[in-house]
């Protein structure tokens, strides 16, 4: 574990750090503040960290989000947290690599919420409606293939109140569950279960992945719009991208962005 000064930021998640058997976040590099913990896991796996290591803050000052947006980071109750994956990026793309890396999150929070979670595609984790939690995937390339995926997730833990201008779109486990929780335990979980689910998309391919997200997909059946199109999502196709019926029956297959 790398240590840093101001640690007592995150002292609550040192009973992770005694966790046995945890196979990811390995080194786990504790910042009490950051600019943006995907920037931190770019420049490691840059100096050639491995699989698994990790960047984890209690704060950010330049968290981002998917599509160029900010990624609010207050301090104290939330996990900032970066991760670099290597495994198996000769068989997976990055893309569906990030599909299946909402799925993870998605079922590691079901045990913490009184109903379960959904996936908005491509991998947002809500509760509700409302967001609980966001992947930002970036790859690193050498030459013309991913040497690395940093897998970067924002999940609202602790919070007992969203800042006003986001409590209409986003809430946190606490809020959802009526009750505090042990960010170390949902660390945990986290972990588990990208390195389960990720694994076994690497060495089985998407199929079973794809039925899970499936399960879970709020997206599939809602009426949506990407940029031009307007339909309804009816299926993940095998690269992972949403195909969506428009209105005199054509069919669309939307690989990336967002959907309204
Ligand atoms: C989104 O939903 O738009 C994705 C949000 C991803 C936020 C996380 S917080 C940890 C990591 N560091 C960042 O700067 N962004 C991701």
């Amino acid at each position: 574990m790398g240590l840093d000064p101001g640690l007592s930021a995150v002292r609550d998640l040192e009973g992770f750090v005694a966790s046995p058997g945890c196979r990811l976040g390995h080194p786990l590099v504790l910042k009490a503040l950051t600019g943006s913990t995907n920037d931190d896991a770019r420049a490691l796996a840059h100096q050639g960290a491995g699989h698994g290591a990790a960047v984890l803050a209690d704060a950010q000052t330049a968290g981002r989000g998917r599509l160029g947006r900010t990624w609010t980071s207050p301090p104290g109750d939330n996990l900032y947290l970066s991760i670099v994956w290597r495994a198996g990026l000769d068989r997976v793309d990055p893309p569906l690599l990030a599909l299946g890396a909402g799925l993870a999150v998605s079922e590691a929070l079901d045990e913490y919420t009184p109903s379960p979670t959904a996936v908005k595609w491509p991998n947002d984790v809500r509760h509700g409606g409302k967001k609980l939690a966001g992947l930002l995937a970036e790859a690193i390339y050498r030459g013309t293939n991913p040497s690395a995926v940093v897998l970067g997730l924002g999940v609202n833990v602790r919070g007992d109140a969203m800042p006003a201008e986001l409590a209409a779109i986003a809430t946190s486990l606490r809020l959802v569950r009526g009750a505090d929780l042990d960010r170390a335990a949902v660390l945990r979980s986290l972990l588990d279960r990208l390195d389960a689910t990720l694994g076994a998309l690497c060495a089985d391919g998407f199929g079973a992945v794809r039925r899970r997200l499936l399960d879970r997909c709020e997206t599939i059946g809602a009426r949506v719009t990407a940029g031009e199109v307007t339909g309804t999502a009816i299926d993940l196709d095998p690269t992972g991208a949403i195909v969506i019926r428009d209105d005199r029956g054509a069919v669309h297959t939307v690989r990336s962005g967002e959907l309204r």
